[in-house]
This record gives C-alpha cells, sequence and structure tokens, in this order.
C-alpha cells in the first residue's frame, strides 16, 4: 500500500549534518503552518513557534550549549557532543523553536511530529532538539535567550526542530516490534 503520510513517518530520521542551502520562504511558511495544525489538550494550542534563520544567533546559541555542558561538568554529554564535533544544530539553515506555556509538554511533543513529517515529506532534512534548553532553564542564561527569541512572557522552550538539506547518510531506526502487543 503506498500512502504519503506513511511513507514520510517511516522515511523521517534524525539527520546531523546539513548543508548550507537555504529553504525557501513559501517551505518554510507551511512547514511553520503543519506545525500550528498539531493538535493540544483542549484546544488549548500553548506553543508558539519561531522561526530562527539568522546563522550567528544559531551560532551563539550553540556555543552557549556546549558552554553549559562544560560548566555543569556533564562528562558524558561533553563528550557526545564532542563526537559531534561540538555541534548543536548541525549548520542546519533553519531551527523552529517551540515556546510553550503552561508545562504543555505533551503538545510540544506532538508539534514537533508534525514538523518533522512534513519536513520529511518535502524531502527535507530534519532533527528534534532538547539539548538547546539548557541555555533557557539555566537562571543565569535563561532572561537573556529568552528575549533573544522574543519569548512571550510566561513562555518556556519546549523542543527546537532544525530543518534543512541533509549533508549525511543514514537510515530510520529499527522498528522493534518486541514493543508491541494486542489484547483482544
Ligand atoms: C524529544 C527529543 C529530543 C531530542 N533531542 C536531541 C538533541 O538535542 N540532539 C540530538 O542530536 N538528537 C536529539 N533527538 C533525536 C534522537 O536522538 C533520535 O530521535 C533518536 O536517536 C532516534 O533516531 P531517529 O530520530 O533517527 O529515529 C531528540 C529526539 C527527541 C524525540
Amino acid at each position: 500500500m503506498s500512502n504519503a503520510a506513511l511513507d514520510a513517518i517511516f522515511a523521517r530520521r534524525s539527520n546531523r549534518a546539513y548543508t548550507a542551502q537555504k529553504v525557501d520562504d513559501e517551505t518554510i511558511t507551511l512547514l511553520a503552518k503543519a506545525a500550528l495544525a498539531a493538535p493540544s489538550g483542549s484546544n488549548a494550542q500553548p506553543v508558539n513557534v519561531i522561526v530562527v534563520q539568522n546563522v550567528p544567533l544559531i551560532l551563539e546559541m550553540e556555543k552557549a550549549v556546549v558552554d553549559y555542558f562544560i560548566r555543569a561538568g556533564d562528562e558524558s554529554v561533553v563528550e557526545r557532543i564532542k563526537k559531534r564535533n561540538n555541534k548543536i544544530f548541525y549548520d542546519a539553515s533553519t531551527v523552529f523553536f517551540l515556546a510553550v506555556k503552561n508545562k504543555a509538554a505533551v503538545d510540544v511533543g506532538i508539534m514537533s511530529e508534525n514538523l518533522a513529517i512534513a519536513a520529511t515529506s518535502l524531502g527535507l532534512a530534519n532533527i528534534i532538539l532538547g539539548l538547546p534548553g539548557v541555555v533557557f532553564n539555566d537562571p543565569a542564561t535563561t532572561a537573556y535567550w529568552k528575549e533573544k527569541l522574543h519569548f512571550p512572557e510566561g513562555y518556556e522552550y519546549g523542543l527546537a526542530v532544525a530543518v534543512g538539506y541533509a549533508a549525511d547518510e543514514g537510515k530510520p531506526h529499527d522498528i522493534d516490534l518486541e514493543k508491541l502487543s494486542y489484547i483482544r
């Protein structure tokens, strides 16, 4: 059976290297709308989408995230990031930041997957990112980054989704059917 939604779901994977090629504005707007089409509890729509394409700003945040883990002495994360050349956003040309109110983490997660599937369906590389959240949650840097990204009052970092053109190779993870059961 061929089905566009299922094809995108099964093709999606996390891309960790991007070319410098920009995604056109029309496509970015379409992706943002796909994000905002996500369902939310009681239709509260608690997530704001902030599209960042300012490369120096993305690189500044990348360094701040790496510095956070070094300062925190979190060796395992520092090592993991080092193996990825200290990349947090992997040179993606666009990052969608999902700012959320009322701790609606589930709604953020659902929205991030909408974005990931929509991007995949358009042939775009993407990755959902939790790590950047450290600079929004660290009391030493939270005000700075919320201001830089124009978070509305009362909004917190939810997730980010980087989107662009793939510069890596890979394949979707294996599906573990051990995690499937039926009660009939
Ligand atoms: C909520 C969430 C947060 C994630 N945060 C990061 C991150 O900060 N950095 C990263 O490289 N990958 C991140 N990932 C990607 C996961 O590592 C990835 O989804 C997982 O390894 C499975 O691989 P796949 O996405 O290719 O199927 C995140 C994924 C999710 C769902």
